[in-house]
């Protein structure tokens, strides 16, 4: 821990970013020193469950020995080249990549983030189908590059700050099937879609439009694009959300988990797809770097040797069982992308439950605290987010119910 002398002497981080860096965040009342599986330990002492991840990020919680020891050896062996050469650590991450994911999806284009993975995915679209239109879902996020951001939900209205989007872009009201088989048609380069929408407060899409995007998509030849940057490596309960769902999508986006908190993205495509796509018309520096490749490599590896998927599915069962006390009325989502609906403003319970040294997250649905934590979540995790639940008292006047 820093002793009390030299802290005085020093700014308080988040006073010193807030002088030096565009100031564009809201950030968290605590300065982390450290963290070891799922807890922070911060700087004046505190010891902070968190159910958060880092936006989702952190799937191993924190020093995850195959994690860290597979960063610290490809950093002192080779810790740069780029796609200009082959590497047997690219080359691993990919192949692990595809045999976890939909069978159809045997190509994977590495990036850096979900928004390039997004832009990425949507370029192809327009690229190989020579279409100009792209349908995307209501609240749904899928970052904030320019064509990304063009598919999310009310960010032209909002935040999004070009003067034009790249290509035209419809919203197909959520689970909406019957808007579905209206609005797909052949000038439809793609739908994109987050099976379970994160930010939207882990809303999980209904099995019939799922099911309703593929086959209209399919009917179409538009391409059908699963954004599971927030939902996608094992936090649904199986190594991507596409696959509870039964669907086979033409492309995956991944991110946030894949790498456990170094930077990567991934375009998941098929043969056949790939197959349209010629050299140069796609390209990355950092894309496909090896550190990040080791990262891959070791996430995949411990989530299957370390059981992880059925580890999701009985913690999600045990919050699903003990986590509806105090002020959550119900549960949404999907394996580790938890929407707890709550009686009061979720901010409030966030507040409340960071009282009780739990962080989760908050969301654009201001009823849902959403949660996001490891995949190595632990019963006493669980456990103590119930107490911790338990404390807070639920507002007993029942009109709450019809807001
Ligand atoms: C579903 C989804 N897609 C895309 C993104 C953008 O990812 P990134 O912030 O890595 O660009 C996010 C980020 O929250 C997301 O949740």
């Amino acid at each position: 821990m820093v002793s009390t002398e030299i802290q005085n002497k020093i700014p308080e981080p988040r006073a010193r970013e807030a002088a030096a860096t565009i100031p564009v965040y809201g950030q968290l009342p605590f300065v982390p020193e450290r963290a070891s599986g799922c807890d922070i330990f911060t700087t004046d002492g505190r010891r902070i469950l968190d159910l958060y991840g880092g936006h989702a990020v952190a799937a191993l919680g924190y020093g995850h020995p195959g994690l860290t020891r597979a960063i610290a050896e490809q950093s002192e062996r080779l810790l740069f080249q780029s796609n200009a050469v082959a590497l047997e650590v690219r080359a691993q991450a990919a192949e692990m990549l595809a045999a976890v994911a939909p069978k159809n999806l045997d190509r994977v284009f590495f990036v850096n983030s979900g928004a390039e993975a997004n832009e990425n995915a949507l370029r192809i679209a327009c690229m190989t189908t020579g279409r100009k239109k792209v349908l995307a879902i209501t609240h749904g996020f899928h970052g904030r590059t320019a064509a990304a951001g063009a598919v999310t939900w009310n960010a032209v209205e909002s935040w999004y700050g070009f003067p034009r989007t790249p290509f035209d872009v419809e919203f197909i009201p959520r689970n909406d099937v019957a808007a579905v088989h209206d609005m797909v048609d052949t000038d439809v380069a793609a739908i994109i879609f987050e099976p379970v929408q994160g930010l939207a407060g882990a809303f999980d899409l209904s099995q019939e439009f799922v099911d309703a995007l593929r086959q209209a998509s399919g009917a179409c030849d538009s391409l059908l694009i699963a954004d599971e940057v927030q939902c996608g490596m094992g936090r649904s309960g199986q190594f991507f959300a596409s696959l509870v769902y039964g669907v086979e999508p033409d492309m995956i986006t991944v991110a946030k988990s894949i790498a456990g908190g170094i930077p990567c993205g991934a375009v998941l495509a098929s043969d056949e797809l790939s197959a349209k796509i010629k050299k140069g018309q796609l390209g990355s520096t950092f894309g496909g770097g090896p550190v990040a490749m080791a990262a891959v490599v070791a996430v995949i590896e411990a989530i299957r040797n370390e059981d992880l998927l059925q580890n999701v599915r009985q913690r999600e069962a045990e919050i699903r069982e003990q986590c509806i006390r105090g002020p959550v009325r119900s549960i949404q989502g999907m394996g580790l992308l938890l929407g707890l609906k709550c009686d009061r403003p979720a901010s409030e319970v966030h507040a409340a439950l960071l009282d009780h040294d739990i962080l989760t997250g908050t969301s654009a649905d201001p009823a849902v605290l959403r949660l996001l934590p490891p995949l190595v979540m632990q019963c006493e995790h669980v456990k103590r987010l119930a107490d911790a639940l338990a404390d807070i008292a639920p507002i007993t006047d029942t009109s709450q119910d019809q807001k």
